[in-house]
C-alpha cells in the first residue's frame, strides 16, 4: 500500500466486539457456549413486527430514500414519544438516524471540531471514544468513584475550558448498568447551562431503566433546546439491532446542520427501518412492557447469581442490559481474563479495559442475550474459572 491512512483513525483502537468474538473457540464445545459480550436482546422482534416488515418488503416505495431527517409520521412519533406528559418537541426538532452511533457521530460532528473536547464520565462507552478520536476531538474523560461510577457535576466543572462543547452522558450507562438520578441529571444541566455547552445523553436504554418515572424531565423544560440533546435508539427496545434506526433530538437549527451530515453519509437511515420504527412505536407498547419485565426478570437473576458466595468476582453495578464487575485476579490484564474465560470457560464477556484507562480490573457481562434461567450457570463458569488448577487463571 503505497498511500497514506489517517494517523487518528490507525491510533483508534480495533472494533471490539469483533475482537472479542475472536476469541469463541471453534472446536465443537460440550455444553453451551454463554455469549455475554454484545448489548443484544436474546429474544427475536415481535411477531407482528416481522409480519410488517415482510409486507413492507413486498411494497415498491420501500425500495426508495426518504427525506434525509426521516419519514415524518416517525418524527412526530417519536417527538410525541419523548415529550411525554408536558413536554414540547416538534417535528422539525427530530432527526431519524442509521443507528444510534450515527446519532451520537453526526451530533458530534455538528457540534465540534477537531481539537474540541467533549467531557464523558469514565467508563466511557468505547464508540463514543473512538469516534471522538478519530474526528481530532478531544474524548475528556471525567474521573469517577470506581465503587459508585456516577459523575460529580464539581469534577465536571473543572474540566470545562474554552474548546468544551459538551457533556456526554449515557443512562442507563454502558458499561456499568448505572441509571443516573434525575437529580444528578438536572445538576449536570444546569452546569452546561451555565457554561454555555451542550448537554448530550445517550438514552438508548431508556425503556430499562427499573423504573417506572421518566429518566428525566428535561424536556417539559421551556428552554430545554439551549442545552439539550437527546440520542435514542430503537435497536434495543425492539429487538432490531439490524434495521438501524435511531434519532437525535435537539433544536432545529441543530437539526438543519445535522441534516447535511447524514446526507452525505447515508442519505438517510433505511426505509425498512423507518417504517418498522414506526410500527413499533404506534403498536408495539404492550410487546414492550412484556420485554421490560423480561429484563427485569433477567437482571434479578444475574443479581442473585453473582451474589453466589462462593465468587471471588464481584458484582460493582448492575442496571438495563449491564453488569459490571471486578475479576479476583489483579495480576493479569481484563484482557487476558475475559479471553481465559471465551477459552476455557465458554463464557464471553468483555474486558473493561476496552471502557477507558483504569479499567483493567473490571469486566462488562452484557446479560440481555442470555435467559433468566441460565445466569447461575454464568456464576458457575466463573467460580471454574478461579478454580482452574492451570495457574494460567
Ligand atoms: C450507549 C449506546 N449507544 C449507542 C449504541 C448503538 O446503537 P445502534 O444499534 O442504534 O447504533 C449502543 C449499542 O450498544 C450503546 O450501548
Amino acid at each position: 500500500m503505497a498511500y497514506c491512512i489517517n494517523p487518528a483513525v490507525k491510533a483508534t483502537i480495533a472494533p471490539p466486539i469483533a475482537e472479542a468474538f475472536s476469541w469463541i473457540p471453534q472446536s465443537p464445545r460440550e455444553r453451551a457456549f454463554l455469549n455475554l459480550s454484545q448489548a443484544v436482546p436474546g429474544y427475536p422482534p415481535a411477531a407482528a413486527l416481522k409480519a410488517h416488515i415482510a409486507s413492507l418488503a413486498a411494497r415498491r416505495a420501500t425500495s426508495f430514500y426518504t427525506d434525509i431527517l426521516g419519514i415524518p409520521p416517525l418524527r412526530l412519533a417519536l417527538a410525541r414519544r419523548m415529550a411525554g406528559v408536558g413536554g414540547d418537541i416538534g417535528l422539525e426538532d427530530t432527526a431519524i438516524t442509521a443507528g444510534g452511533n450515527q446519532a451520537f457521530c453526526m451530533t458530534m460532528n455538528a457540534i465540534a471540531r477537531p481539537g474540541d473536547n467533549v467531557i464523558i464520565p469514565m467508563p466511557v462507552f468505547f464508540n463514543h471514544q473512538m469516534w471522538l478520536e478519530m474526528m481530532g476531538m478531544e474524548a475528556r474523560l471525567l474521573a469517577t468513584d470506581p465503587a459508585l461510577p456516577l459523575p460529580d457535576p464539581e469534577a465536571a466543572a473543572r474540566l470545562i475550558d474554552e474548546r468544551t462543547r459538551a457533556i456526554v452522558l449515557v443512562s442507563p450507562n454502558n458499561p456499568t448498568g448505572a441509571v443516573y438520578p434525575p437529580p444528578l441529571i438536572a445538576a449536570l444541566y444546569a452546569l452546561c447551562e451555565a457554561e454555555g455547552i451542550a448537554l448530550v445523553m445517550d438514552e438508548t436504554y431508556r425503556d430499562f431503566t427499573g423504573r417506572s418515572e421518566a429518566p428525566h424531565e428535561l424536556f417539559a423544560r421551556r428552554d430545554w433546546r439551549d442545552t439539550f440533546i437527546q440520542l435514542f435508539s430503537f435497536s434495543k427496545s425492539y429487538s432490531m439491532t439490524g434495521y438501524r434506526v435511531g434519532s437525535v433530538i435537539a433544536d432545529a437549527r441543530l437539526i438543519a446542520e445535522i441534516e447535511k451530515l447524514v446526507d452525505c453519509v447515508a442519505i438517510c437511515a433505511p426505509h425498512i427501518g423507518q417504517d418498522a420504527a414506526l410500527f413499533a412505536l404506534e403498536e408495539l407498547d404492550g410487546w414492550l412492557a412484556e420485554k421490560i419485565d423480561l429484563m427485569a426478570g433477567r437482571f434479578k437473576a444475574i443479581d442473585a447469581a453473582l451474589h453466589h458466595p462462593g465468587l471471588a468476582y464481584e458484582r460493582v453495578t448492575s442496571g438495563a442490559f449491564f453488569s459490571w464487575v471486578r475479576h479476583p485476579f489483579p495480576g493479569r490484564s481484563a484482557r487476558e481474563v475475559a479471553r481465559t474465560l471465551a477459552q476455557r470457560h465458554d463464557l464471553l464477556v468483555l474486558p473493561g479495559s476496552i471502557f477507558g484507562p483504569g479499567q483493567e480490573h473490571m469486566l462488562r457481562l452484557a446479560f440481555a442475550n442470555v435467559e433468566a434461567g441460565d445466569m447461575p450457570e454464568v456464576a458457575e463458569r466463573l467460580i471454574e474459572s478461579q478454580r482452574d488448577e492451570d495457574a494460567t487463571l
